[in-house]
């Protein structure tokens, strides 16, 4: 798990992760707004206390230092925290 991997069937790996590297899915809000329990009845927590640029540093950490990819700017994030915020997504 301290790979980045996941657990098995539990919490999504990070690496190689199809909708993480997909650019029209905000981790950005699920950062923020954490995910709620699909099949295993195990949500994931809400880290809404951090501010916009401690979510940008993870969001870029699992993009380049994980993925390989190009980071995304802090406008980026900003306006898809909005957008999150407008769906009134969780
Ligand atoms: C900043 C750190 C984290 C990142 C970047 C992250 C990222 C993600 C992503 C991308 C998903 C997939 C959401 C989707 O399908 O749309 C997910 C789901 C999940 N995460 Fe996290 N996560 C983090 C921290 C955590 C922590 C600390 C826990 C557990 C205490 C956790 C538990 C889960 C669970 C259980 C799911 C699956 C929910 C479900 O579909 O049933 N996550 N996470």
């Amino acid at each position: 798990m301290d790979d980045a991997s996941g657990l098995k069937n539990v919490i999504p790996s990070l690496l190689d992760n199809a909708k993480i590297l997909d650019d029209t899915y905000s981790l950005a809000c699920t950062v923020k707004n954490g995910h709620p329990p699909s099949n295993l009845q195990l949500e994931m927590p809400a880290f809404d206390h951090l501010t916009e640029i401690e979510i940008s540093n993870i969001v870029n950490f699992i993009r380049t230092d994980l993925n390989g990819k190009k980071p995304i700017s802090i406008l980026d994030i900003k306006s898809q925290l909005n957008l999150c915020k407008q769906r009134n997504e969780r």
